[in-house]
């Protein structure tokens, strides 16, 4: 691993049996405080693509919309949060998914791509990956095209990573945890 996602990975927590037992809460609010750290990330995820002709960042509720914002401003292009289900105003399209300890769904509205859109679509952390996959699904039914999935953490025991993978989605996570 690089200096700079070893900074990055040091800047994590975990918490022990949190939000239920068993679960290693992996705890990015640490790194947000750190804002030498938190520049690091930013421009990490920016010398990645910047040339990787993006038109939008599908960002997800809620930990995603942080790194989401800053990326898409610095890229110079669209932000599209993908939100939890009954929070968007206009016609939405709309996608069910299990979590590692919950189900839950997301929406986009219906604008929030043209047709053909390359999308970069991030978060904070792959898991189970249906997050992940959700808002694949969400941007490919919009028909724009998914570049990549982005994430800060990845836990591969949990097998998401090779789940978006095997669903033919390219995956980038800085580092990984057990
Ligand atoms: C967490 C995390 C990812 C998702 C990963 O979000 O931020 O979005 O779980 O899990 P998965 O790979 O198993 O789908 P959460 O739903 O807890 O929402 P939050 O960002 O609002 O805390
Ligand atoms: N979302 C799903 N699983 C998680 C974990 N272990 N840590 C932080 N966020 C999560």
């Amino acid at each position: 691993m690089s200096a700079y996602s070893d900074d990055i990975r040091n800047a994590i927590r975990t918490v022990a049996d949190w939000p239920e037992k068993g679960v290693m809460f992996r705890d990015i609010m640490p790194l947000l405080q750190d804002a030498a750290v938190f520049r690091k990330l930013i421009d990490s995820f920016v010398h990645r693509y910047q040339n990787q002709k993006l038109d939008a960042i599908a960002a997800i509720d809620a930990r995603g919309f942080i790194l989401g914002a800053p990326l898409a401003y610095e890229l110079g292009i669209s932000l599209v949060p993908v939100r939890k289900k009954g929070k968007l105003p206009f016609e939405t399209v709309t996608q069910s998914y299990d979590l590692e300890y919950c189900s839950a769904t997301i929406e986009l509205h219906t604008d929030a791509f043209a047709p053909g859109d390359r999308v970069l679509v991030m978060d904070d952390l792959i898991a189970t990956g249906g997050t992940m996959l959700a808002a694949c699904e969400l941007v490919k039914r919009l028909q724009a095209e998914v570049v990549e999935v982005a994430a800060i953490i990845d836990l591969p025991d949990l097998n998401g990573s090779q789940r978006l993978k095997q669903a033919g989605f390219d995956v980038y996570a800085i580092c990984e945890f057990d």
